[in-house]
């Protein structure tokens, strides 16, 4: 094989990039040494793509998604699925008028199913023994329970089921501290889900009667766990708290508990992208972020690196949504809040759409979190929002001029914009003190109301100029 990729002018890593086997597998079949048959499982060049099971009556398959021998990746809808009345598309960047779509809208795509963070997807390739650059050969072994409602199955486990394990809270407060000691350690044996994002997380179901359980092979999983990022104290209460006090304000936002498992405390987020059936079953709902929709890939989810402005995502919304002039005002009261508590993470994938038969509107607000109790380094830009408004990022520096230009940006009425800013200003900081007392968040409190107080205060005065 060594002369093969040589006369093919290929390095051994870009061999392993382009066939999602590993690089130590490559070297393994070129010395001739025996490898693990579950290797061979990579070599397979074609996943089925499933949207919501057979629950629509659109068929068992959406579609193929393929990777041909010199490792370009596509997917091509079923002419059945869009004969039989599909009438949700996998993503607004791959509508179902067409048949097939090349890697620049399907790479992306699946991309953005998988983790943001390089040590977890490392971890995943030599667990599968696949390369951590290959998208493809990473959902062959992950993409059975994604964020949406696509699945992704190799031919030889098509009819793979799902199942429940129970667990208890000192089952959950073990897989929290396996956590903490090994922040790369997402799944254990028998997970086959994948979610975005550099924090540590990881999914469990809950079952109809309230008892949690992990969500095996195909199972769709009902929550998302978040210990919180290390080095920031306190951070997943202080999502919780983020969260919570967006929905006193009127936002839609996802419901979060800050749940005590024996000791060890975790965010508990409950996934909108899955909902339960008359008969108790799990249904999962589909959604994109804002990347996906727009063929973006993740590393360029900040607008920083070149990934989506708001103006971008207004633009998406307004042509996609049943809804259009209500979801960019949705948005935008997003935008105001996200500034008016010094939240630096609401880049592009911190958006998403949720797509259901004839239906495209923005999904609830999730993974908010004020950084305003947390210095900010220099390196980390925790002092800055991840989009600009109006030409502006830093906390404290925007002024009644750039709310206006971003009205003009957003095409919404600017009048409008700064009433929305003053009463957000004026209600945030009362609700964060009720979460913040309710939780019993004395420090947590101490360090971050000052700061918002300020935020808001200011915000309104530099409405002025
Ligand atoms: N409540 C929810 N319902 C459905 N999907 C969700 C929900 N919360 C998060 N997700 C999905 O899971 C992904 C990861 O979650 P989240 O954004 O909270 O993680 P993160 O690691 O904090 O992200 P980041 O890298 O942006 O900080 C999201 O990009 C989104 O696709
Ligand atoms: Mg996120």
């Amino acid at each position: 094989m060594r002369g093969a990729r040589k006369g093919a002018r290929l390095t051994q890593a870009e061999l392993a990039a382009r066939s999602g086997l590993s690089r130590a597998t490559i070297i393994k079949i070129e010395s001739g040494a025996r490898f693990d048959i579950s290797s061979l499982f990579a070599l397979m060049r074609a996943l089925d793509v499933r949207l919501y099971g057979e629950r629509l009556g659109v068929g068992e398959r959406l579609g193929v998604v393929e990777q041909d021998m010199r490792g370009r990746v596509s997917f091509t809808y079923d002419a059945d699925a869009m004969s039989g009345g599909l009438r949700v598309p996998l993503s607004i960047a791959m509508p179902s008028g067409t048949l097939t779509y090349a890697p620049s809208a399907i790479v992306p795509f699946l991309e953005g199913l998988l983790p943001d963070n390089e040590d977890v997807r490392d971890a995943w390739a030599r667990c599968f023994e696949v390369s951590s650059r290959n998208a493809f050969a990473l959902l062959a072994n992950v993409g059975r329970d994604c964020a949406g409602a696509v699945e992704f199955l190799r031919e030889e486990e098509l009819d793979l089921g799902g199942g429940t394990t129970p667990l208890s809270d000192a089952d959950v407060a073990e897989r929290l501290r396996e956590l903490a000691r090994d922040p790369a350690g997402w799944l254990v044996s028998g997970d086959r889900w994948s979610l975005a994002g550099a924090q540590s997380k990881f999914t469990l179901a809950r079952r109809s009667d309230g008892q949690w359980a992990g969500a095996l092979g195909s199972e769709p999983s009902t929550h998302i766990v978040k210990p919180g990022i290390s080095g920031y104290r306190d951070q997943a209460l202080n999502e919780h708290v983020s969260m919570r006090s967006a929905g006193a304000l009127g936002l839609r936002v996802a419901k979060t508990e800050y749940v005590d498992f024996n000791g060890v405390h975790a965010l508990v987020v409950t996934r909108f992208d899955r909902r339960r059936a008359r008969d108790h079953s799990v249904v999962r709902v589909h959604q994109e972020d804002m990347c996906q929709a727009l063929a973006v890939y993740p590393r360029r989810k900040y607008e920083a690196c070149g990934g989506p402005t708001a103006a971008a995502i207004a633009r998406l919304l307004r042509d996609n949504s049943t809804d259009g002039e209500g979801d960019v005002w949705e948005f935008t009261r997003a935008l105001v809040y996200n500034y008016l508590i010094g939240a630096p993470d609401a880049h592009a994938k911190n958006y998403s759409v949720m797509h259901a038969p004839g239906l495209t509107r923005i999904t609830p607000l999730y993974d908010v979190a004020s950084a305003l109790a947390y210095d900010a380094t220099g390196e980390s830009e925790t002092d800055q929002a991840a989009m600009s408004i109006g030409g502006r990022r830093q906390f404290g520096t925007v002024h009644g001029r750039h709310w206006d230009r971003l009205a003009r940006q957003l095409k919404i009425d600017p009048g409008r914009l700064r009433d929305e800013v003053r009463r957000q200003a004026g209600a945030i900081p009362p609700a964060f003190a009720d979460e913040l007392d309710l939780e019993n968040a004395s420090e947590l409190r101490d360090r971050l109301l000052p700061k918002l107080d300020h935020l808001c205060a200011a915000t309104v005065t530099q409405l002025r100029d």
